[in-house]
């Protein structure tokens, strides 16, 4: 069958990554999580002290870009791909919430986009790609095949991820992660580099009420369209 590539936009913790891998792993395509890249960077940036509180020292950032080597492998366990800066696993690290709340800032940076997206576009050069993230449809993949922007109310997301750091044993409280998704929509929405925004041509799925099979059903039904479209 034709490889197509999905592009898969969204607020945060609308339940892309979990939906974007499932349906990858169902397919037989590459998942890439763009969000895990901005994330390593911004590990790097905590890791390497360039941050005085919430700003970061762009210039040294700029600077050592290239020192940052971010790469997916797969985790035999999970069937997942792990994140990986600089060959060190840190897929549970960038979850954390000093990483999530610097990260809208590095992903603000226009240096720090030109540079990922760059690398995005050669993983999902040979198509058979599901990537997930805030401007794969509008920037890294315009051409995609299939395009889907996954909306929740912050209040449904903000429950989600208190649940999904729960689940892992990381402390956390409601208000202080539904203030971090409010917070992070406002930036992703109005930064001027690569905003989160909805394509033209890309299908609009709110999941606040759909189970994760409904959601599954969903995005095969629009999978099978765009590949018979594309075929
Ligand atoms: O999807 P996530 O929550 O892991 O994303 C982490 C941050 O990275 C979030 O603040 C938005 C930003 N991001 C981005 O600017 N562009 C992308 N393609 C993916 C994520």
């Amino acid at each position: 069958m034709k490889k197509i590539t999905i592009a898969i936009d969204g607020y945060s913790s609308s339940g892309k990554s979990t939906m974007a891998k499932d349906l990858a792993r169902e397919i037989g395509y590459i998942y890439i999580d763009t969000g895990a890249m901005y994330r390593a960077v911004t590990l790097y940036a905590i890791q390497h002290q360039l941050f005085k509180g919430e700003e970061v020292d762009a210039d040294q950032l700029e600077q050592q870009m290239s020192d940052i080597s971010i790469s997916f492998r797969l985790n035999e366990e999970s069937g997942r791909p792990d994140t990986y800066l600089n060959g060190v696993n840190v897929e549970q690290r960038i979850r954390e919430m000093d990483v999530a709340e610097r990260v809208s800032f590095v992903a603000a940076l226009g240096f720090v986009r030109r540079v990922l997206v760059a690398q995005q576009q050669e993983m999902g050069r040979h198509k058979g790609v599901v990537m997930d993230g805030r401007d794969v449809g509008t920037v890294v993949f315009p051409d995609a095949e299939l395009k889907i922007f996954v909306t929740a109310s912050p209040e449904v997301r903000a429950q989600r991820r208190v649940d999904e750091l729960n689940a892992k044993g990381l402390k956390t409280s409601y208000e202080e992660v539904l203030a971090n998704v409010k917070k992070r929509d406002h930036i992703d929405t109005t930064r001027k580099e690569g905003p989160l925004v909805q394509a033209e041509d890309a299908v609009v799925l709110d999941n606040s009420f759909m189970t994760l099979e409904e959601q599954k059903n969903w995005l095969l039904t629009h999978y099978k369209k765009a590949v018979s479209l594309n075929g």
